[in-house]
């Protein structure tokens, strides 16, 4: 038998935080801790059932909330999906003409991500959905809890799309452990299962994916980017503001994407 460290120790402490913790694989009634990024525009139905029914959460990029995009992928995923799905609205364009629409596809998820949760937290709530806020910060994940979010993403810099100022991993134990005992999730820079664990490593207890999964063949991502999404290396990656890094010729985090 080994013998028990001693309490309080940094070997004790490491022991616990190793423990992996599946609060939100329970709540969510998913079977792996991989959340598809609901990317505007390119996770459309199709990508969020397949990634459903593989076990993670598939989440479909409403975007800015274009209902002639969103209807029809709504409309998807609720057909094929076989497991619990979702929605992510930018929630600086949300309001509640989009908002209520997709709740009536049947939506287990919905992500509001970039801005103040709060005008929508309740009526999301209301209808069953598990609330999930991806934050940037410390401010804005205090935010998301004071607005009742039940699942809350931090997103480091290396994340693609709009973006933060702080690195993935080292926010996001900052996050876990402000907003604990809600559970965290690591966004950006991760798409592989090193990555995955090293997240869970750090206290999240899933990692939220987009750059990698813009390469499947089930992604509405332009076809001429999808070959160099999958093929450039990390020099490839542009900044094209401070806080917003898209992807421009390739891959937009510092990923090497196997096809
Ligand atoms: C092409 C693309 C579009 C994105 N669009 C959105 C979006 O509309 N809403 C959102 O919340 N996040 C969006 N994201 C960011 C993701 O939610 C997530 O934080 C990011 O993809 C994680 O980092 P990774 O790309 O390195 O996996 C987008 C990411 C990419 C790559």
């Amino acid at each position: 038998m080994r013998p028990e460290p001693p309490s309080g120790s940094v070997v004790s402490n490491h022991a616990k935080a190793c423990v992996v913790n599946a609060t939100l694989t329970q709540r969510l009634g998913i079977r792996h801790p991989v959340i598809l990024a609901p990317m505007g525009g390119a996770s459309g139905g199709r990508l969020a059932a397949a990634v459903s029914n593989a076990g993670g959460l598939g989440l479909v990029g409403g975007g800015y909330g274009d209902p002639a995009w969103l209807d029809p992928e709504l409309a998807i995923a609720a057909k094929a999906a076989q497991a619990p799905w979702g929605v992510g609205l930018i929630t600086w364009t949300a309001n509640r003409q989009l908002v209520d629409p997709c709740v009536s596809y049947g939506p287990a998820a919905f992500l509001l991500s970039f801005g103040d949760p709060r005008p929508y937290a309740q009526a999301i709530k209301a209808t069953g959905c598990t609330l999930i806020c991806q934050v940037q910060d410390l401010a804005g994940a205090l935010m998301a809890r004071d607005a009742g979010a039940e699942i809350i993403v931090a997103q480091g810099t290396e994340a693609g799309g709009h973006g933060g100022l702080r690195s993935t991993f080292p926010l996001v134990p900052a996050v876990v452990d402000a907003v604990a005992p809600i559970p965290g999730v690591a966004a950006g820079g991760i798409a592989d299962g090193r990555g995955l664990a090293a997240a869970l490593m750090l206290g999240a207890q899933a990692a939220r994916i987009g750059t990698h999964f813009y390469a499947c063949r089930e992604a509405l991502s332009l076809e001429a980017m999808r070959p160099s999404a999958a093929s450039q290396r990390a020099t490839a990656t542009r900044l094209r503001a401070p806080a917003c890094s898209t992807l421009c010729g390739g891959s937009n985090s510092s990923l090497k994407i196997s096809p």
